[in-house]
């Protein structure tokens, strides 16, 4: 029997998740997959949002998009909470009505960093800043809609694509003799390639429970020492200095502490998530050897 397809739509595919979505799911013939960006899919047009959504007959969406300008959105709440929130609550309503599973990416900056202990799914939430307040609210409201969505929080993503932390650390340690970084937030990195494989995993095994789970590699470490590693293994030469937050101000505040509890996600989907640092490596490999 010729069965269709199962059809999956990814928003945001030009983002490092995306991007690393649409490797490895690009050249799996046994799904249908579209890729909607900026230009296809424009998260500010609203009003249009829910029809073009339901148009794709998706069985699954994956919604990756989101305003990730962490400090600009400090000066843009509104512009912040329309991208992140509102147009999340359009997808989760076409969702809905048209019978589609959601699977949406949220953030550890949901918390307010006072927790001495990794941060379970359930651990009171209170962010402290204006782009954690819009994944918050685009939580919740996704809850409400549909209760059976899947909320995936993660922390520090990087990826070979777009603009992240590990490539702006090579670029400046590459180009200085000395550089500062935070060493009093800490967390745990998420290489995107490996978030994009168990979202891939969740789906291909078909076992659906909705609801929160959290997501990043394994092990904790902090900016500073995030930096440190991928000086070793970049083989580069420039002095790091430890610093404090408050010697490093910026726009909008960052939680002290956003370690993520990974127990429940691999539990339910029985996933096994690799230590930061091993990520870390493959990633700088895949960087270095990509044309
Ligand atoms: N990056 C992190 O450290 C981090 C941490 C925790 C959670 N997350 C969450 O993880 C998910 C993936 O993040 P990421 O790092 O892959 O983000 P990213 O690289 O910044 O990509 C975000 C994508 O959203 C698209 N987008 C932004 N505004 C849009 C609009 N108005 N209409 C349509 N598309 C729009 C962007 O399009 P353009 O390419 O055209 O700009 C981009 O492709 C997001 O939900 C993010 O909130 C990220």
């Amino acid at each position: 029997m010729d069965e269709r397809k199962k059809r999956v739509l990814i928003t945001g595919a030009g983002g490092q998740l995306g991007s690393e979505l649409k490797d490895i799911w690009e050249s799996d013939e046994s799904f249908d997959v579209i890729f909607v960006n900026r230009e296809t899919l424009p998260l500010d047009e609203l009003d249009l949002l829910y029809k073009r959504v339901l148009s794709h007959k998706a069985d699954y969406i994956i919604h990756a998009a989101a305003y990730t300008a962490v400090d600009k959105a400090e000066s843009e709440p509104q512009q912040a909470d329309l991208i992140n929130h509102l147009a999340s609550i359009e997808i989760a309503k076409a969702a809905k009505d048209g019978n589609a599973k959601l699977i949406f990416i949220s953030t550890d900056y949901v918390f307010q960093g006072d927790s001495a202990n990794p941060l379970s799914e359930d651990s009171t939430t209170n962010p402290i800043n204006v782009y954690g307040q819009s994944k918050l609210a685009a939580e919740l409201g996704i809850q409400t809609i549909l209760p059976q969505a899947i909320i995936i929080r993660t922390s520090w993503v990087y990826s070979i694509y777009g603009k992240n932390f590990v490539k702006t650390m090579i670029q400046l340690m590459k180009t200085k003799d000395e550089i500062q970084v935070v060493a009093d937030q800490e967390g745990s990195p998420t290489y995107a390639l490996d978030l994009a494989e168990a979202i891939k995993n969740i789906i291909v095994s078909e076992l659906w429970v909705g609801g929160i789970y959290h997501y990043s590699n394994e092990g904790k470490t902090t900016w500073y020492n995030f930096a440190e590693e991928i000086k070793r293994l970049a083989n580069l030469n420039c002095q790091i200095n430890p610093v404090s937050t408050s010697e490093f101000p910026t726009a909008a505040k960052r939680p002290a502490f956003s370690l993520l509890s990974k127990e429940k996600i691999k539990h339910t989907f029985k996933l096994a998530i690799p230590d930061w640092q091993k990520s870390l490596k493959e990633m700088l490999f895949k960087l270095e050897n990509h044309t």
